[in-house]
């Protein structure tokens, strides 16, 4: 079949440089992500983590290597099915003017409100939106109504579940949460089974994680558990140190 099944995810040598520049990237990357998993990536900034994801939909393609979803590479996927498996939320929400409702649904307009409200709950922004004027026929995006950065996050990631994506890749995307309410968003998130891509700043985030990958300058510094890494990674050290 042409779609994505489970959400298995294997990167086999993959080096990236962006098409105007030559300057690399990733650097050979290989690490593999069993579907229902939970990776998350750590790395200072500029150390490649969102380029890391964009190559999985296929936002970017390899320069070398492959990416594999259920062991088929990417490229051979028809894009859109590729996409429709894959909940992205990036580093910075993308709201558009319009309801909560058109805002989380955008890409799946055949959402019930039943459904709508559920991604809602799961990406603990249900409570906000109940305060809003208009709860879910809130507009956003105009004067009057002012989210915070957080808040728009939240609801970028009630937009990626409400598609039930078979993987979840969310890029700092519980950055500006307490710690109290991302535990109950990534309690929430476990119920959807999929495999989650998750890149933090966060050690206790790194910690409820099956793997973390620590990319630093573009290659893999280190891989494995947290209990691991605090044995073999001095660099992870010196993160959970600081
Ligand atoms: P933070 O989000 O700041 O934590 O960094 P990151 O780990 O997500 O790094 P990212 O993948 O965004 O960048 C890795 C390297 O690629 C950096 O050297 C960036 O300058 C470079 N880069 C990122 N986006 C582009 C792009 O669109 N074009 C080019 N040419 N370089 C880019
Ligand atoms: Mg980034």
């Amino acid at each position: 079949s042409l779609t994505i099944n489970k959400g298995a995810v294997e990167f086999k040598n993959v080096s990236f440089h962006y098409p105007e520049s030559d300057v690399p990237v990733l650097r050979n990357l290989s690490f593999s992500v069993k579907p229902g998993e939970t990776l998350a990536i750590l790395g200072s900034t500029g150390s490649g983590k969102t380029s890391l994801f964009q190559l999985v939909p296929r936002l970017y393609d390899v320069t070398e290597g492959e990416v594999l979803v259920d062991g088929k590479n990417v490229m051979n996927y028809p894009i859109e099915k590729l996409r429709k498996g894959i909940g992205v939320v990036p580093q910075e929400a993308v709201l558009f003017t319009g309801s909560i409702t058109e805002n989380i649904g955008w890409g799946k307009e055949d959402a019930t409100s039943d459904e709508i409200i559920s991604a809602a709950v799961d990406a603990q922004i249900h409570e906000t939106v109940e305060k809003l004027p208009n709860q879910y026929d809130t507009r956003v995006g105009q004067r009057g109504v002012n989210l915070s950065g957080g808040q728009k996050q939240r609801l970028s990631i009630a937009r990626a579940l409400v598609r039930k994506p078979k993987i979840l890749m969310l890029d700092d995307s519980t950055s500006a949460l307490d710690l109290k309410t991302e535990g109950k968003l990534l309690k929430a998130l476990r119920t959807y089974s999929c495999t989650t891509f998750i890149i933090t700043q966060k050690i206790s985030t790194a910690m409820e994680a099956d793997h973390i990958l620590l990319l630093d300058d573009g290659a893999v510094e280190a891989w494995g558990t947290h209990e691991e890494l605090l044995n073999t990674s001095p660099l992870y050290v010196k993160i959970v140190q600081s």
